[in-house]
């Protein structure tokens, strides 16, 4: 048995943890980092700034990161942050606020020719970055990634940072921000979270810990959304608050799991999706879940049991409750058949599996999309 942990975030995850916590160890500027409604909305930034006051904190908001965070975007962020001074950041949102604050850290301390020179290291460490979720998928709050989208050679699309220094300091998890969230972003962040435990299991960089931290995020992200569509479509009432603390936690979880292995083909197969069509992050994930399934299920018999056993069925079954779940997949024109077919067919993702994704398996995927 090998295994090679390192995740040295501080996860807090208590009521109140955000309102309670005490900043003043981090100095006596902060910029805070948000979308542009959810941290007003979910009462988090209320909560950050009642304890940024009590400490005689000074600090200033940037709150224009939009769904996929440009790179234009974590680099004004960081400008922002440099000309405030701030001694530190706090991102307050879902996984776009939290990927672009952990690039706009870096953007704040590192002096780049250009904000993509970024991919080519980070030489100086970012300021000290903490994360407080108003979702429940990403997992960001625990991972060396930033997702951030890109603009070159006419085309967008999303491309990941990677380094250890992208870590936050600290996570503050309250699952209260994600009790009034809507049924089509509790859907999509859930999904998000059954997505990255399935492709971490079946990852060629699964080992003993990894699969420890997917199997559990699986069998309670699962449970807790078949509960959650239970109670908002058959008895039409509000997600109950202990489904909504199981779904925080299993995004965590999750989250734990793909910090160790990555994500798979159904998260390279989606980028295009969210970029260009606008589809969700976990719906676009989610598309590609059973065909993801496909390919892998029968290649490894023990992460198949493993499988089997969190979700509390077999495959079949799965397949058939997911699609209850799934809205409709966008519609691709051939054009961008081919140029999503061309894009994604770079992704080192398509060989993270045990069993890997060629480009034709790319193309079959998108196909199936075109109306
Ligand atoms: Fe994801």
């Amino acid at each position: 048995m090998e295994y090679n942990h390192f995740m040295p975030t501080r996860l807090v995850c208590k009521k109140d943890c955000v309102k309670e916590f005490d900043f003043s160890k981090f100095g006596r500027k902060a910029i805070l980092v948000t979308g542009r409604t959810g941290a007003v909305k979910s009462g988090a930034q209320g909560d950050v700034v009642s304890a940024l006051e009590r400490a005689d904190i000074a600090y200033t908001v940037f709150n224009s990161i939009e769904e996929n965070p440009s790179i234009e975007s974590c680099a004004a962020a960081g400008s922002a942050a440099r000309e405030y001074g701030a001694d530190f950041m706090i991102a307050i949102g879902g996984g776009s606020a939290m990927d672009a604050a952990k690039a706009a850290a870096v953007y704040a301390t590192n002096d780049f020719g250009s904000p993509l020179d970024i991919y080519l290291g980070i030489p100086k460490k970012p300021l000290p970055l903490i994360v407080v979720g108003t979702t429940s998928g990403t997992g960001s709050e625990v991972t060396a990634v930033s997702v951030i989208t890109v603009s070159a050679d006419g085309m967008r699309y999303k491309k990941s940072l990677k380094s250890p220094r992208l870590y936050p300091l600290y996570a503050l998890i309250d699952p209260k921000y994600t009790y009034k969230l809507p049924w089509e972003i509790t859907l999509s962040t859930a999904l998000d979270v059954l997505a990255h435990a399935i492709e971490s299991l079946y990852s060629v960089k699964a080992g003993e810990m990894s699969m420890l931290f997917a199997s559990e995020a699986l069998s309670r992200a699962w449970d807790a959304l078949k509960k959650a569509h239970w109670q908002t479509f058959v008895e039409f009432r509000d997600i109950n608050e202990d489904v909504r603390d199981e779904l925080s936690y299993a995004a965590i979880l999750a989250g734990m799991a793909i910090n160790i292995t990555g994500t798979c083909f159904a998260h390279a197969v989606s980028y295009p999706l969210s970029v260009v069509k606008y589809v969700p992050h976990g719906v676009a994930c989610a598309h590609s879940l059973i065909p993801f399934l496909k390919t892998v299920r029968g290649e490894d018999p023990r992460r198949d049991d493993i499988f089997e056993t969190a979700v509390g069925y077999g495959f079949e079954e799965f397949y058939e409750d997911l699609k209850k779940l799934l809205p409709e997949p966008p519609s691709l024109s051939y054009a961008e058949v081919d140029e999503f077919t061309a894009l994604t067919s770079q992704s080192a993702s398509l060989k993270n599996s045990i069993v890997p994704l060629t480009p034709s398996g790319v193309e079959k995927l998108y196909d199936a999309m075109h109306r």
